[in-house]
């Protein structure tokens, strides 16, 4: 395994470019999912400047904080409820501007402004984790974060047991 990603590019999509494959060889160099999850979240927060980045897992109908970066989070969130809560019960990724006019927003950390959660699905399609990210700025999420974050996570699907 590389001991360093090689992130190239001025701009977010250059930078998700050059990211892409290397996300993808630490997916398919690991069988297990948190030890794969952790370094995803190493990969994606030290190539982004993030408030945080993490992972929750689905687990007897809660998400479950899982491998992250960043400043301590909410260990449990309902289904339905924050963003993370949302995306997994409409089983789609959300994009959200200003976290303070989300109805319902779980305020982990008083400095996040916006944030992006991405569904993870097992090979039959169920959600059973989610890609977290936070931002301090406003709107730092658009349609290449959702883009190449949906392409990131994809693989993870060969980790997970059916269901
Ligand atoms: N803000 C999220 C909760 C998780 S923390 O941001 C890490 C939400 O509303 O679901």
């Amino acid at each position: 395994m590389a001991e360093h990603l090689i992130i190239e590019g001025a701009s977010k999509a250059e930078k998700y470019q050059t990211l892409l494959p290397q996300a993808h060889a630490l997916i398919q160099g690991e069988t297990d999912l948190v030890a794969a999850l952790a370094n995803l979240s190493a990969a994606l927060a030290t190539t982004f400047d993030w408030l945080w980045t993490g992972f929750y897992l689905v687990k007897n109908e809660q998400l479950v904080l899982g491998p992250f970066q960043g400043p301590i989070a909410c260990t449990r969130i309902p289904h339905g409820r924050g963003v993370c809560g949302s995306a997994w019960a409409q089983n789609r990724t959300l994009l959200v501007d200003d976290v303070d006019a989300f109805p319902g927003h779980i305020a982990c950390s008083s400095s996040a402004r916006s944030e992006i959660v991405v569904p993870i699905r097992d090979a039959a399609g169920k959600v059973v984790a989610v890609l977290d990210v936070d931002s301090d700025q406003l709107a730092s999420f658009d349609q290449t974060d959702a883009d190449y974050l949906e392409r990131i996570v994809a693989p993870l699907a060969a980790l997970l047991p059916a269901g």
